[in-house]
């Protein structure tokens, strides 16, 4: 497993493109399930979780090709198998994606639960309550999902759930209602621009799909999408831009980031004009200016258009260097706080109670060796041990490389030192020997080093 050693306190500067969006990419990768002509994606970016999806499509008789960057070619041919297996959903849950688009064209599908998650429990219940209003039969069975259907037919669904409208599921019932017979009606939609991206594709590929963006989305199922191939380009990644922001702001160096979805990040920039950031956009191009101390500021994360979840870590990280007080909550994930307690052994002062996290502002963190959990905890690390005095070893990167294409090669062109290195096996720890008990009963001794007279913890004083 590979681990990033960062020497934090230089400030960024530079120009940083942002690659396509993870999350546009991966339930378009699916929806090439859907169109017998076959699809062509560009703008795909390079990522541990597209070869997952390509690895998963590859598992069900797809032909799935890579001709040059950016480039993801699909055809889903009349041998399309749609199982998805455990060993490759268990590492990507937007594996649960290839439900909609298999149950639609081919009407029949096996895929395994998703499992655990480390930002919080994430059934998929309101995928499958779409997916049975559509008519599809739904069975459980040895941690699979198995759904048939001779053909869907149009419904009215409801995906208001307690945490909000869900994305991936309104992905997949997007995919599955535009092949069923007769119209769908989907209230309480997710908002997110992802969603409106894949519609736009579906429309390209004979979908008729209207409202992808608003809470309300109408669909005419049509009986077979385009009998030639769809070519789409997926826009561009709005959670990798906030993030660079961030990376600006909390280094105090400036940074110029072009095509930056402006539209898709209101709320996320509103709240950092609040704590006092200088960001401005020129020409269509973003300009952050660090430098001064930002103030604190209180949010919570939402479904879009809110302040999105995937970059509450981020400001976590970022308001741990602000001055006052800040309360974090997260309507969307209540439990995505596992990079607090990383982030406090750096130096931040930071304490959840419940499903809220509070940040003392400090004005300095200081290196040191942390662990990333998740991904978007893990670039929250890098942004803190980037603004931090001295070295920071960050171990399991890999959970960055699954939604950052070359994050560390993008940081170093912007003048970070960030090595990306071969981590060193975790030390077993040496067993302590129980102390032992001398026959009189007398309180245990220390085990005595190999090497002297004296207990191995021995002190001056008598034990
Ligand atoms: C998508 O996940 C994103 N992933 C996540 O990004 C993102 O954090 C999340 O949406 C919220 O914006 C992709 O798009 C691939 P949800 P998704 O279904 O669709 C509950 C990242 O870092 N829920 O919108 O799986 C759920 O528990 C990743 O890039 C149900 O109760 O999330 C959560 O509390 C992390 N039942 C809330 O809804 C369901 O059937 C939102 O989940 C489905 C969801």
């Amino acid at each position: 497993m590979d681990m990033f050693r960062i020497q934090g306190g230089r400030p960024l500067n530079g120009l940083v493109r942002l690659d396509g969006s993870k999350n546009a990419s991966l339930p378009a990768m699916a929806a090439g399930l859907a169109i017998p002509g076959g699809l062509i994606l560009r703008n795909v970016p390079a990522l541990l979780d597209v070869e997952t999806m390509s690895q998963l499509l590859t598992s069900m008789h797809v032909e799935v090709q890579q001709p040059r960057g950016g480039e993801v070619h699909i055809v889903a041919g009349r041998h399309t198998n749609g199982v998805a297996t455990y060993e490759l959903v268990r590492q990507m849950r937007a594996s649960v994606c290839v439900l909609g688009p298999l149950l639609g064209r081919f009407g029949r599908a096996t895929v395994s639960l998703p499992g655990g998650c480390n930002i919080g429990h994430r059934p998929i219940d309101l995928h499958l309550q779409g997916l049975a209003a559509l008519g599809a039969d739904i069975r459980l069975s040895g941690g699979y999902v198995t759904a048939r259907a001779r053909r869907l037919r149009g419904a009215e669904i409801d995906l208001g759930g307690p945490f909000g409208p869900t994305v991936t599921g309104t992905c997949n019932l997007m995919m599955a209602a535009v092949l069923a017979h007769g119209n769908t009606r989907i209230r309480n939609a997710a908002r997110e621009p992802e969603i409106v991206d894949l519609a736009a594709l579906l429309t390209k590929a004979g979908g008729r799909i209207s409202g992808a963006g608003t809470s309300v989305i109408e669909i005419e199922g049509v009986e077979s999408l385009s009998d030639s191939a769809v070519d789409h380009t997926v826009i561009p990644d709005r959670i990798e831009a906030g993030t660079f922001v961030i990376a600006g702001l909390i280094t105090t160096g400036q940074l110029l980031i072009p095509d930056a979805p402006l539209e898709s990040l209101t709320a996320f920039l509103e709240l950092l004009q609040h704590m006092g950031a200088d960001i401005s956009c020129e020409a269509g191009i973003l300009r952050v200016r660090g430098g001064k101390r930002l103030r604190s500021a209180s949010f919570t994360a939402q479904p879009f258009p809110g302040i999105p979840t995937d970059l509450q870590a981020q400001l976590m990280a970022l308001l741990a260097l602000s001055e006052g007080v800040s309360e974090i909550t997260d309507a969307v994930f209540p439990d995505r706080f596992m990079h607090a307690a990383e982030l406090v052994r750096l130096g931040a002062d930071i304490r959840v109670f419940g499903n809220t996290a509070r940040v003392q502002g400090v004005r300095e963190l200081h290196g040191a060796p942390v662990m990333a959990c998740d991904l978007r905890a893990s670039a929250a690390l890098v942004l803190a041990a980037l603004a931090a005095n001295g070295e920071t070893e960050i171990r399991r990167v890999y959970h960055l490389d699954r939604g950052y294409q070359g994050f560390d090669v993008k940081l170093s062109r912007l003048g970070a030192i960030v090595e990306r290195i071969q981590d060193t096996p975790e030390p077993s720890r040496p067993l302590i020997p129980p102390p032992h008990f001398d026959v009189d009963r007398k309180s245990p001794q220390p085990p005595v080093a190999a090497n002297s007279e004296k207990p191995a913890n021995s002190t001056e004083s008598t034990l």
